[in-house]
């Protein structure tokens, strides 16, 4: 997938971008703060309906503005997308390809296959099991709709379960034919996003390993650990079993909500012992096994937005990773630096030619 042309107006920062870009590599360069960082979330938003960031809508709108959108013309194969994506204050999100709103927002995951590297991507060590699930979950739903279909329901239908603990709780009642169900919904959903959960880290193991040794040699051994408690219990039983629970915290205390994924290292967390090199080598490893998995299983090269690579990297291991990505040809890239002759002499090197944004 190549993105051709960005058009923004009241997103973040910007009251009004528009560029054409160059089918292979792209550079935005510029001081801190003119706005690299919000262009690939920007592109990020418009693939994925969702900021990389977490932020609200609301938040992407530029300061004093009542709405932002986002515009763009993508090609693949000789097929042309155009995607909008508007939002207007106190409005529902549209999002429309090629004239045609969808009628669902999740219709649109996984058109535009896309991975960001970002300095940011350390949240995915140091915080909680709810930033990791997002990472697994965004990554399966751009190449199963089963999954992200169940992924859904499992949500909302969660979401019902709850209302229906407190309810009993405020009202001293509890009829356990309305919980059932539920439960036997939550039991089904779950049931389907636990074992893709599984086949996604069985997948994902060996192409992490192949990119971390390119990284950082072969001397260590990179991890992944799926923690969830249906590797033991079935969702039935395990919902059974706490119904007490449940009912005394008005919460549905367990279940793939709670799932979490360990990073190692030799066989240790890498949150504990791996040392501020050994995880940024890990964060870009992973990021590359994601792109790997999203070209082969949709067959579409994936963008890859890289924010702020040299932070992460000496530039001899960005040419590295450039120069792999170009023979893996890859479909296209894009990196934000602050110095345009630091971005200029890579792609020298590279023997590539690119568009280079000074912002
Ligand atoms: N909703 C918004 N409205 C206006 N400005 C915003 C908004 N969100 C972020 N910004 C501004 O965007 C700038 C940061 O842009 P960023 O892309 O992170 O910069 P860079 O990556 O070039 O350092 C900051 O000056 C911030 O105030
Ligand atoms: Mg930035």
């Amino acid at each position: 997938m190549k993105l051709q042309k960005l058009i923004l107006n009241n997103f973040k920062n910007f009251e009004h971008f528009e560029a054409g870009f160059h089918p292979q590599v792209n550079g935005f360069t510029g001081n801190n703060g003119v706005g690299k960082t919000n262009l690939l979330d920007a592109i990020y938003t418009l693939a994925m309906g969702k900021s990389y960031f977490g932020l609200t809508n609301r938040q992407l709108i530029r300061h004093g503005q009542d709405f932002y959108s986002i515009k763009a013309v993508f090609q693949r194969d000789g097929d042309t997308f155009e995607i909008l994506l508007k939002y207007r204050e106190g409005e529902k999100k549209s999002l429309s390809v090629n004239g045609k709103e969808y009628p669902r927002l999740s219709d649109h995951i996984g058109l535009i296959p896309v991975v960001m590297i970002s300095p940011y991507d350390r949240d995915l060590i140091s915080e909680s099991g709810e930033t990791r699930r997002r990472f697994a979950d965004r990554l399966i739903a751009q190449y199963d709709k089963d999954y992200l279909n169940n992924l859904i329901r499992y949500t909302r239908t969660l979401r019902q379960r709850n209302t229906l603990l407190k309810y009993f709780a405020a009202n001293g009642t509890f009829d356990a034919a309305r919980l059932e169900t539920y439960d036997e919904a939550l039991a089904r959903y779950a049931a389907v996003i636990h074992t893709k959960r599984q086949q996604f880290v069985q997948s994902l193991t060996p192409l992490l390993n192949e990119k971390y040794a390119r990284i950082a040699g072969t001397g260590e051994q990179p991890g992944l650990t799926y923690r969830s408690t249906l590797n033991q219990i079935d969702p039935r039983e395990l919902l059974h079993r706490n119904l007490e629970r449940d009912r005394l915290l008005q919460y549905t205390s367990d279940g793939i909500h709670r799932d979490d994924l360990i990073f190692t290292l030799n066989g240790h967390p890498i949150k504990k012992f791996g040392s501020q090199g050994q995880q940024k080598s890990f964060l870009i490893a992973l990021r590359l096994a994601e792109a790997d998995m999203l070209f082969s299983r949709k067959n579409d090269a994936p963008i890859l937005l890289f924010d702020d690579i040299f932070d992460k990297l000496d530039p001899g291991r960005v040419r590295q990773i450039l120069d792999y990505v170009k023979h893996r040809r890859f479909g296209q890239v894009f990196i934000t630096d602050t110095h345009p002759e630091r971005v200029s002499q890579l792609l020298e090197a590279l023997d590539r030619q690119a568009g280079i944004f000074e912002l």
